[in-house]
């Protein structure tokens, strides 16, 4: 992870060194300065490559003189849309072309000192890497950047607003690293005792394992766990940050799904692309990176993080079609597909709880359908809600994030379709609107709590960079929840 520190503006006299630049600005404090030094060439440059700083547009200048190695300017677009998150992107755009440069010197000398940090933020966010595995790496074809120092006219206030946001960096990197971690590696076991040394952070962890999980009657959780070499677990995480006069105040409350590998179980998935399954975790991954950034930002709320963790395999005790099992709620399901086992673990992980905490909502995240990429594609993460001011502040928090979710419908006729001839409940409907009736089925163990669902099952993962991830895990909710609690819960 880069060095991150934020000074005085001064002009650099070796490295790189960005300029982030509004749309129709003209050269001012460190923009000036470097094009003077370097005799114009930076400003040549910027207009044979009609550069005019609209948002998204970037252009390297390479070795431009005063000792410089080289330049980048990245567009802000217009004053009146500059949002924080506009400042991240670019942030991160620079990061991106500038990975072969040890010593990076960002000029945000024209911006609040809120959005210095902002910046940074973004640049931290798109420097991650998971590169644990690759042992043959060159080091030229290794990243270099090692000082990211960002130059602001307000030193300590930029330091201020960024200590919140180096915690939310660190815990969409820990949502990164579980989701990246290959299944052999990270299974329930494996997954649980990596949350365990959050407690050093204040949080409260609990790990059940299969005999605790029984006690409990979690036979819905049990049955997809039960094909697997590899038991199951459920960790709970527990951060009492909310200040003396709220301290009883009833916690918020993030289930995760927590699919270690998903092979399908006895209705097995096809082989192409199977390898995807190692990220059926990322709900569970996120939840674990958004407790660890309330905690290590001491946000003040009291927050709950309860994770299900299980391996679906198939093998000689693994459930079949046609099994039914009873669910920690008392209600019996018919499982007609054993690759439907996301909600299978959440049903008995949300009424726990429910039941333990009676928390003020519950919000689940989930890679819970294929059906939902059918709908939304990667752009947004499907939500489900029996709250519309939850959802509500859902949809903001994602647009201001730009972690965006999309509403999608509820309703008696989709929920009517799970009926089942010989228990409460089958676990599958028919394909049209089946992430709907995958939300309808988890609804049936909320017991009336204020709820909302994200099927991310098109968010966790990325085949593409984006201005704030490299391709691969992109922690998809991390940002977005700690907005929503930051924004709605903190007072
Ligand atoms: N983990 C999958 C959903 C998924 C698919 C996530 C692709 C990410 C990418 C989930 O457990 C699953 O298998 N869902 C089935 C449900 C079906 C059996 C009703 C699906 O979407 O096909
Ligand atoms: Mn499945
Ligand atoms: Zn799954």
């Amino acid at each position: 992870m880069p060095e991150i520190s934020f000074s005085e503006p001064a002009l650099p006299t070796s490295g790189a060194l960005v300029l982030l630049i509004g749309e129709g600005e003209t050269p001012a404090g460190i923009w000036r300065a470097a094009d003077e030094a370097t005799g114009g060439t930076i400003g040549r440059a910027l207009s044979v490559a009609e550069f005019t700083g609209k948002k998204g547009q970037s252009v390297t200048v390479l070795a431009p003189g005063a000792g410089l190695a080289r330049v980048v300017a990245v567009g802000l677009g217009n004053e009146a849309d500059r949002t924080r998150l506009v400042v991240e992107e670019a942030g991160g755009t620079a990061v991106s072309l500038l990975a072969r440069e040890p010593v990076v010197v960002m000029a945000a000398d024209l911006l609040a000192p809120a959005l210095a940090a902002a910046a940074a933020h973004g640049a931290l966010l798109r420097s991650y890497r998971f590169d644990r595995y690759r042992t043959q790496e060159k080091e030229d074809e290794r990243p270099r950047l090692a000082q990211l120092s960002v130059l602001t006219s307000d030193a300590a206030g930029a330091r201020a607003s960024y200590a919140p946001m180096q915690a939310l960096a660190e815990g969409a990197f820990l949502t990164r690293d579980l989701v990246s971690e290959p299944a052999n590696v990270l299974n329930p076991a494996e997954f649980a005792e990596r949350c365990r040394p959050l407690a050093r952070l204040g949080l409260t962890i609990e790990v059940f394992g299969r005999t605790e999980m029984h006690a409990l009657g979690f036979g819905a959780l049990l049955g997809v766990a039960q094909g697997s070499l590899n038991e199951p677990r459920m960790v709970v995480m527990q951060w009492q940050g909310a200040p003396p006069a709220r301290a009883s105040e009833k916690p918020l409350a993030f289930i995760g799904k927590g699919v270690t590998f998903d092979t399908g179980g006895i209705s097995i998935k096809p082989a192409a692309g199977m390898e995807d399954m190692k990220w059926d975790m990322a709900g569970a991954g996120t939840v674990a990176g958004l407790m660890s950034t309330l905690a290590a930002r001491k946000a003040s709320v009291n927050a709950v993080g309860l994770i299900g963790l299980v391996e679906n395999m198939p093998s000689g005790s693994a459930q079949r079609p046609g099994d039914v099992v009873k669910t920690a709620s008392g209600q019996t399901v018919e499982v007609i597909n054993t690759d439907a086992e996301g909600r299978l673990v959440l049903a008995d992980v949300l009424w726990y709880c429910q039941n333990r905490f009676d928390p003020r909502f519950m919000i689940d995240l989930a890679t819970l359908t294929g059906a939902i990429i059918v709908s939304l594609g990667h752009e947004q993460a499907g939500l489900f809600s029996n709250d519309d001011a939850l959802a509500e502040k859902l949809i903001k928090a994602g647009l201001e994030t730009g972690e965006r979710v999309w509403r999608m419908p509820l309703g008696e006729s989709y929920d009517k379709q799970l009926k089942s001839d010989i228990a409460d409940m089958k676990n599958v409907t028919a394909r049209p609107g089946s992430s709907i009736t995958a939300a309808q089925f988890i609804q049936r163990f909320v017991n009336g709590k204020p709820w909302a669902h994200l099927d991310i099952a098109g968010m966790a993962w990325a085949a593409k960079e984006s201005p704030l991830a490299p391709k691969g895990a992109t922690s998809f909710g991390v940002r977005l929840l700690d907005r929503l609690v930051a924004e709605n819960y903190e007072s």
